[in-house]
């Protein structure tokens, strides 16, 4: 039986940044509070040519060439999103046309803000099993593009983005395990409308709805929990883990996992400032930063979380 190992990783951010600033001339809210209640400063937004899809391609090209791997050879892509650019086909499908790969399985993985560690978890099921030698794993998210823009519960805290990771069968321990979960009762503390089901007029769109009070309790709990499970499941301490990349949703949730890990936060992976929270695309846009810039290195232990509308959270204990 094969391990599955990341071999490359990249990512992709839209040039255009909207500042908290920016968002004082048309909301009621100040750079001060955003930033003291979620740790951002600033997110990045695609421009009107963009898509998942193409963020998506340009994070995967990025990956490929780092794992010197030709997109040819890829027999398998997993897309988390949930900012698809259709509803069909998936943008797993779209981007593995766009990369010129063809004939492997291509699917998108719905999980909210888990959807990379998803996407990522069951991807490491098919390698070990022998069913994919050459993985895409991404997470790609136009959440610009599902929020209202007149909610100032909402749209301060997301931004756009694209990671990828590419993950080949190997001989060499890579994912050590992954862990997921969901409960559905939590449906209406964020979600998405569905504009086709839920249609009460011409030009109804798909937007966001978060209750961000009710989510933050959750995610604390539930995040804290899967830390424990993660470390249990490998039989390790929290001291073997060398770096937490935690999904970026807000700096007090992050700070409140690092704690359970007695983890300083030097060892913590941060994006959130800059970026605000991207969704799926926030882990693997975080690993990729802390990779490119040396902060990661081969034979580091890895721990990744996230947790998102559903509920859905997961985790992946990973060893680079
Ligand atoms: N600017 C100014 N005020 C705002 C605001 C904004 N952008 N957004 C909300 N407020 C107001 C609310 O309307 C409320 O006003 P009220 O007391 O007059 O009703 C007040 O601030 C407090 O709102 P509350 O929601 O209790 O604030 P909070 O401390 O919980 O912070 C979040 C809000 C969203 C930052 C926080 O709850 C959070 O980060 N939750 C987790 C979200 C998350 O992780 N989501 C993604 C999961 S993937």
């Amino acid at each position: 039986m094969f391990n599955a190992k990341i071999t490359g990783t990249g990512s992709y951010l839209p040039k255009k940044i909207v500042t908290n600033k920016d968002f004082e001339s048309i909301l009621d809210t100040s750079d001060e509070w955003i930033y003291a209640r979620t740790g951002i400063k600033q997110r990045h937004v695609i421009a009107d040519h963009e898509s998942t899809s193409s963020m998506a391609e340009i994070a995967a090209n990025n990956a490929l060439q780092a794992a010197g791997v030709d997109a040819s050879e890829i027999d398998l892509i997993i897309v988390g999103t949930s900012s698809p650019d259709r509803v069909f086909p998936s943008t797993a499908c779209i981007l593995q046309h766009k990369l010129g790969a063809k004939g492997g399985a291509a699917f998108d993985v719905q999980a909210a803000c888990s959807g990379f560690i998803y996407a990522l978890g069951i991807a490491n099921q098919f390698i070990k099993a022998g069913g994919a030698k050459k993985a895409l794993v991404i997470g790609a998210e136009a959440n610009s593009r599902i929020l209202d823009y007149s909610d100032r519960n909402t749209c301060v805290i997301f931004g756009d983005g694209a990671g990828a990771v590419v993950l080949e069968a190997s001989e060499e321990l890579g994912v050590l395990s992954t862990h997921m979960h969901s409960d559905g009762q939590y449906q209406d503390l964020l979600y998405v409308n569905n504009p086709i089901k839920d249609q009460k007029q011409e030009g109804d769109q798909a937007f966001m709805t978060m209750h961000g009070n009710d989510v933050y309790k959750v995610a604390v709990k539930t995040l804290s929990r899967i830390v424990d499970e993660t470390l249990e499941a490998n039989n390790m301490l929290k001291s073997d883990v060398d770096w937490l990349i935690p999904h970026q949703a807000n700096i007090r949730i992050i700070s409140s996992v690092a704690k359970k890990l007695s983890m300083p936060m030097e060892k913590v992976v941060l994006t959130i400032e800059n970026q605000g929270n991207t969704s799926a695309a926030s882990v693997p846009l975080a690993l990729d930063q802390a990779v490119r810039d040396g902060r990661v290195k081969k034979g580091e232990i890895v721990l990744m979380e996230a947790f998102g509308g559903g509920f859905v959270w997961g985790s992946a204990l990973v060893k680079m």
